[in-house]
């Protein structure tokens, strides 16, 4: 598990040959941080973000207790803008705390994260100095904010600052109000969200996993305070089984609570669902998801003003004549219970999730080499994606074993009848061998041969991606024989 930066080049590779991810802007040299999804890349995320918004927002059933939950609940979506009015960014405590440590080189004007520095030393090798120079002189560590600038408008001074958002959270909590007043929904319920971020990370690295453009899946669970800890608890689970249930092995992934140390001032409690990716040391994880119990603050902070830790409750923070330094909006977030008659502010569990660090992880995962028997049944070698057919950028190939005898018309009608359901894959050149390759490389789990006893039967030889054995289905057969296939996994 772990450090194993042979597979992640082959990964790598196969990323760009299949094309999964490309950097940004690679005709001009590429620009750090930033990445591309390809033709098979853009399907693979899609399927991931579709899954989770079918598996967490359309698919979730109300009007029953889900295993493992206090209660019923609903869930909603929303899609709010990426820049939002620089007070939100304020009140969250974004402006003022939103920052990493900062170490420069004097000398190659190279820049580090304190963090990431074990000791006062410089972590490059000599050879890659620029400049020829062996020790980097360093300074001390300063604050560098994480968002990104931009203007708003034809001005640009100070008052036209905006920001790029850093999470999608703080849209779902601005918008609390309006989806109440809206929808018939009662607590508890969920809002989920799914959309980029931004965030000028001082040294993004290890492919897509730390980049400095990158899409989250967030959901804000909204809540009565006293069932609050049994919430947090739930979502812990059903979010790693999520993982599990799409095929990340489970020994490869963890759930670790937070320190208390390691805790943000406003949360109760954080557990991270880590992976061991393959770029990491030996026994190091690194975070797809973290699940946080965030209490009441954002939903108090936006509507009384920015509040910090005063001993051990939390308090709006005041200028120095005793006005909240960052006002809230004044917008009565307090939730109603008609039944109890009780008013409120409700906490907050989220789960947030990386859809790129989610990517990233089922596509470690699922490069394969094995070895199978070829037509003359000799071993050959392969690289496979053994990816779950949800995620599978194309479920199906459909393939005519020559190009003559009427093979291709036969399959391009199959292709056809096949596409409207999924995003299927027609390939008439090369070798069929070739062509499983192929497929196999890109994570297609069937691949559907037309040759000669389809045109006297009817049927077509499914090929399964995972083991390369083969079975014979009736046309008329393979939308119900597929559906089946990626319903079960
Ligand atoms: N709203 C809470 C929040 O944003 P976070 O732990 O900072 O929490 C949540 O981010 C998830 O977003 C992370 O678990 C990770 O998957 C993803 N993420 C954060 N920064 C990222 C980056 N620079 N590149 C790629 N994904 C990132």
């Amino acid at each position: 598990m772990g450090n194993d930066k042979e597979l992640m080049g082959k990964l790598v590779s196969l990323c760009k040959r299949r094309g999964f991810i490309f950097q940004s802007s690679e005709i001009y040299g590429g620009i750090g941080g930033f990445w591309d999804y390809g033709p098979l890349g853009v399907e693979l995320k899609r399927n991931i973000k579709d899954t989770w918004w079918r598996d967490m927002v359309t698919g979730h059933d109300d009007t029953l207790v889900a295993p493992g939950a206090p209660a019923c609940y609903a869930m909603v979506g929303l899609d709010t803008s990426i820049i939002v009015h620089p007070q939100v960014w304020k009140v969250s405590g974004h402006y003022d705390l939103f920052h990493d440590m900062l170490v420069d080189c004097r000398t190659c004007k190279a820049r580090f994260r304190a963090d990431h520095l074990e000791t006062s030393e410089c972590p490059r090798k000599p050879s890659v100095h620029p400049g020829g120079h062996t020790e980097c002189d360093l300074t001390a560590p300063r604050e560098f904010n994480l968002m990104f600038k931009t203007h708003v408008g034809a001005l640009y001074d100070p008052a036209s600052t905006a920001y790029l958002r850093p999470e999608t959270a703080q849209g779902i909590f601005i918008n609390f109000r309006n989806v109440l007043d809206t929808t018939r929904v009662k607590l508890p319920f969920g809002i989920a969200q799914i959309g980029k971020s931004f965030r000028n990370e001082i040294t993004p690295r290890n492919y897509t996993f730390r980049s400095r453009e990158f899409e989250q899946m967030e959901i804000e669970f909204f809540c009565h305070p006293d069932q609050s800890e049994g919430w947090y608890a739930y979502w812990r689970e059903r979010r790693f089984a999520w993982y599990t249930s799409l095929g990340l092995q489970s020994e490869k992934l963890r759930l670790r609570d937070h320190d208390p140390h390691e805790l943000s001032h406003y949360s109760r409690g954080t557990a991270d669902i880590e992976y061991a990716y393959p770029f990491l040391p030996e026994g190091e994880f690194g975070e797809l998801e973290g699940v946080a119990h965030r209490g009441d603050f954002d939903l108090r902070s936006h509507m009384e003003g920015k509040l910090v830790r005063q001993g051990d409750r939390l308090a709006v923070e005041t200028d120095e004549e005793g006005k909240p330094r960052y006002p809230g909006s004044g917008k009565d977030f307090r939730y109603f219970d008609d039944q109890t008659r009780e008013r409120y502010i409700p906490c907050v569990v989220e789960p947030s999730a990386g859809a790129d660090r989610t990517t990233l992880a089922f596509l470690c995962e699922a490069y394969t080499e094995d070895a199978i028997p070829d037509s003359q049944g000799r071993l050959e070698s392969r690289v496979v994606l053994r990816l779950h057919p949800r995620l599978a950028p194309v479920k199906a190939a459909v393939l005519p074993l020559v190009r003559r005898e009427g093979m291709p018309e036969v399959a391009q009608d199959i292709y056809r009848k096949l596409k409207r359901h999924w995003h299927v894959f027609y390939d008439e050149r090369g070798s069929i061998g070739r062509r499983y390759r192929r497929q196999d490389e890109s994570g297609t789990p069937f691949c559907l041969t037309v040759d000669g006893q389809t045109l006297s039967d009817d049927t077509v030889t499914v090929r399964h991606r995972d083991t390369a054995l083969q079975e014979r289905v009736a046309v008329a057969d393979l939308i119900a024989y597929i559906e089946v296939a990626l319903e079960g996994g």
